[in-house]
């Protein structure tokens, strides 16, 4: 049974225990939260100039508004502000930002009607992060830029939280596919012709979980839970911020979600920073999840880009 909480008082200790049993917490805008929102509005708006940033798709050739992405993205996940309105959204969630480490936010787009298809795939395509390497205890926030509606947001299929769905994630080295996306990005060579894992048999996505949070409002759920995105036929570009985060006490106490169908090597743990002072993660809490294939190739993630199956 998967809990919903709404805006529920726990101390952080509990409320990460319930995440990992696949409680799924709302919050409603705080001013943290809104600064955040406020801040991607801004740098957005700057980026798309004169255009309304939810219709430009409809003004700009799909060249022209892919080029505009390609800057506003980059610029948004690697300015200090970014990471510093994170750590203030965390401070405000009660997190002890010295145990609490994230990894950059992203901003994700999700246009309307099959604009840019390339991104629909992968955003449709229901997932579990952990199929991608992150750490079981890891933790997802997901929050709206602009308004959103039911028809146009990330939907959670509950069921399968301590389901096992079998999937493709046994192909999936991390550090192999940090090495190959880099070649792949240089040679111009589409993000989504990447194999990325997946369900191998049929899910059943016909009673999806759908929460529509106000701009500012927080969604927070384990990095185990299947997710996806509805298809966007609303006619505006869906923007929304995700970050996430794990606590180094629970990975050296061995707490998180239960693994009932990951089969993927390698881990994205050295891409988590400490909240407090963004210093990298211990080497001994990275050693943690030595698996021996550490030789593969890159052990950290760049963020050129935002892969498409992790949000
Ligand atoms: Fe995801």
């Amino acid at each position: 049974m998967t809990s919903v909480h709404h805006d529920t008082v726990l101390t952080d200790d509990e409320r990460r225990a319930a995440l990992y049993r696949g409680n799924i917490f709302l919050f409603s805008p705080r001013p943290a939260a809104l600064a955040f929102a406020d801040f991607a509005r801004a740098l957005v708006a700057e980026a798309f100039g004169e255009l309304d940033p939810e219709r430009a798709q409809h003004d700009l050739p799909v060249e022209q508004y892919v080029s505009v992405l390609a800057e506003l993205k980059p610029r948004f996940i690697h300015h200090p502000r970014s990471k510093e309105l994170l750590r203030e959204v965390l401070r405000e969630q009660g997190c002890d930002l010295e145990r609490t480490y994230f990894d950059v936010p992203r901003l994700r787009t999700s246009t309307s009607d099959g604009y840019l298809t390339s991104g629909l795939a992968y955003a449709w395509h229901p997932h579990r992060d952990t199929w991608y390497s992150a750490p079981m205890t890891q933790l997802n926030y997901w929050m709206p830029v602009y308004a959103i509606e039911p028809s146009n947001t990330m939907t959670f299929h509950p069921r399968y939280f301590d389901e096992a769905v079998p999937n493709t994630s046994s192909g999936y080295n991390y550090y192999e596919w940090n090495t190959k996306y880099r070649a792949a990005a240089s040679s111009n060579v589409s993000a989504d012709t990447r194999p990325l894992p997946g369900p191998v048999e049929e899910v059943d996505i016909s009673h999806p979980l759908v929460f529509v949070p106000p701009v500012g409002g927080l969604i927070e759920f384990s990095g185990q839970h299947l997710h996806s995105s509805v298809p966007n036929q609303t006619g505006r570009t869906r923007m929304s911020i995700d970050f996430r985060t794990v606590h180094i006490g629970d990975i050296e106490a061995g707490r998180g979600a239960a693994n009932v169908d990951v089969a993927c090597t390698g881990s994205s743990i050295r891409d988590f920073i400490r909240a407090s002072d963004l210093a990298p993660m211990p080497e001994r809490i990275v050693a943690l999840f030595h698996d021996g294939t550490e030789d593969r190739g890159d052990l950290q993630y760049t963020v050129a880009g935002t892969p498409g199956g992790r949000s």
